[in-house]
C-alpha cells in the first residue's frame, strides 16, 4: 500500500543519510580514490581526508584524532573493545563486569570470552532499566580488568550512570578499565572521556545520519589492545586493512553536522514528551515502559499498548509510520526482547512493546500524525484481538 504520509520514529534503528553526507562521501568515491598508505599525491589527498574525518569525530568527543581508531561499525568496536582488552590483560585478571541489558553484540562477546576462560558478572537493571552504580562497586573483584557500560539503552532510552563509574573506577588503587557503547548517545547527548574517565568508547555513524558500515572506537592513550585481525598497520594496527575513505568521510560530515545542531537534544526531548503526553490521552491503558525524567534521553520512547506489537507496527507501517517492535538486531526473532524482560516485563506488556525513536529531523507534525493514528488503530486492533480470542475459545 502507497501512503502519502512518511513518519520514521525507527532512528534507533538507524538513520536516513543526510543529504551533506551523500555529497561529500560521492565526492570522496569520484576524487579520492587512492590508497590512504599509498605514496604519491592521490595517497596523500585520501589519507589528508581521514585525518579530517578524525578530527571531526574525535572533536565532538573532545578527545586527540590518535586516540579515534576506524571500524566497520559499533559492533565491531565493541568487539574491539573487550577482545582486545581482555586477552591483551589476560595475564593480570580475568574477570568483566556488565549488564544485563547490553547490545547483543557487548553480550555475544561476553559469552565467547566466557569460553575462552574469563568469568563475566551480568549486572540487573532495576523495573525502570536504570543501572545503580552501587552494584558495579559491589561486582568489583582483585581479577576486575574490564567494566562495558552502554551509555544510553537502545530499547528504552535508560541514560546509564557513566560518569559515577567512571569516577568510582578512578578511585581504585588498581587499574580497572572502562569501556562505554555509547552507539546510541554519541552526538546526541554529552559525552566526555576525559573528565570521565573512560578508557573506550564504541560509536557508529549510522545512528546519526551516516552511513552504515563505519564507526569508531575511541582508545585512550596507554590502553593496550590485541587487533582481532593480523595485517597491515592501518589504525595504528588495531584495524588493519585498506580504509573504507569514503564511509569515514561520511563519518565525519555526519559527526560535524550533529555537533553543529547544539539545540537537537532539547527538540528532540521536547518532541518525546509531547508524544508521550500525546499517547496518554489519546490511547486508554498503556503502558510506559522505561526511566524516570531525568534518566531519559531525549531519542526513545518505549510503550506497551495491549496490542501484540508485530501487529501494531505494520498497521501504522500502512499509514506511513515507521518504529520498532524490539531492537532491530533481533526484532525478526520471534524472542522477547532480553532488555524489558530484565526489567520485568511480562506477558501482554512484553509481547506488546514499541519503540519510537526520534532524531533531530522530527516534526511536531510527525508526533502529531502518530499520535492521531494510534487513537485511530489501537482500539480497533484491541477489539479485533479480542473478538479472536473468543472465538477461538469457542
Ligand atoms: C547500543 C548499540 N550498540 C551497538 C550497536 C551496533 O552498531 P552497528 O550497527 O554499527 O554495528 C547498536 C546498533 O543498533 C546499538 O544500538
Amino acid at each position: 500500500m502507497v501512503c502519502s504520509r512518511f513518519v520514521y520514529l525507527d532512528n534507533s534503528a538507524t538513520t536516513p543519510v543526510r543529504p551533506e553526507v551523500v555529497a561529500a562521501m560521492e565526492q570522496a568515491l569520484r576524487e579520492t580514490f587512492g590508497n590512504p598508505s599509498a605514496r604519491h599525491h592521490l595517497g596523500l589527498a585520501a589519507e589528508k581526508a581521514l585525518q579530517e574525518a578524525r578530527e571531526q569525530v574525535a572533536g565532538v568527543l573532545g578527545v586527540a584524532p590518535e586516540e579515534i581508531i576506524f571500524t566497520s561499525g559499533g559492533t565491531e568496536a565493541n568487539n574491539l573493545a573487550l577482545k582486545g582488552l581482555a586477552r591483551a590483560l589476560r595475564r593480570r585478571g580475568r574477570h568483566l563486569i556488565t549488564t544485563m541489558v547490553e547490545h547483543p553484540s557487548v553480550l555475544n562477546t561476553c559469552r565467547q570470552l566466557e569460553e575462552e576462560g574469563f568469568a563475566v558478572t551480568y549486572l540487573p537493571v532495576d523495573a525502570s532499566g536504570c543501572l545503580d552504580a552501587a552494584r558495579v562497586a559491589a561486582a568489583l573483584r582483585p581479577d576486575t580488568v574490564l567494566v562495558s557500560i552502554m551509555h544510553v539503552n537502545n530499547e528504552v532510552g535508560a541514560v546509564q550512570p557513566i560518569e559515577a563509574v567512571g569516577r568510582l573506577l578512578a578511585a581504585r588503587p588498581e587499574k580497572v578499565y572502562f569501556h562505554v557503547d555509547a552507539v546510541q548517545s554519541f552526538a546526541r547527548l554529552p559525552l566526555k572521556p576525559g573528565a570521565w574517565h573512560l578508557d573506550l568508547v564504541s560509536i557508529s555513524a549510522h545512528k546519526i545520519h551516516g552511513p552504515k558500515g563505519v564507526g569508531a572506537l575511541y582508545v585512550r592513550r596507554g590502553t593496550r589492545l590485541a587487533p582481532l585481525m593480523g595485517g597491515g598497520d592501518q589504525e595504528g594496527g588495531l584495524r588493519p586493512g585498506t580504509e573504507n575513505v569514503p564511509g569515514i568521510v561520511g563519518f565525519g560530515t555526519a559527526a560535524s553536522l550533529a555537533a553543529g545542531d547544539a539545540a537537537a537534544g532539547e527538540r528532540m526531548a521536547a518532541l518525546r514528551r509531547r508524544l508521550w503526553e500525546g499517547i496518554s490521552r489519546a490511547v486508554p491503558e498503556v503502558r510506559y515502559n522505561g526511566p524516570p525524567p531525568e534518566r531519559a534521553a531525549p531519542h526513545i520512547l518505549n510503550v506497551s499498548f495491549e496490542v501484540q506489537a508485530e501487529v501494531l507496527l505494520h498497521a501504522l507501517e500502512a499509514v506511513g509510520i515507521y518504529v520498532s517492535s524490539g531492537a532491530a538486531c533481533h526484532s525478526r526473532r520471534p524472542e522477547p526482547s532480553h532488555v524489558l524482560a530484565a526489567m520485568g516485563l511480562k506477558g501482554s506488556a512484553l509481547a506488546g512493546a514499541i519503540r519510537f525513536s526520534l532524531s533531530p529531523l522530527t516534526t511536531a507534525e510527525d508526533i502529531d500524525y502518530t499520535v492521531a493514528k494510534l487513537g485511530e488503530l489501537v482500539p480497533q486492533l484491541r477489539r479485533y484481538q479480542g473478538r479472536r480470542r473468543t472465538t477461538r475459545g469457542k
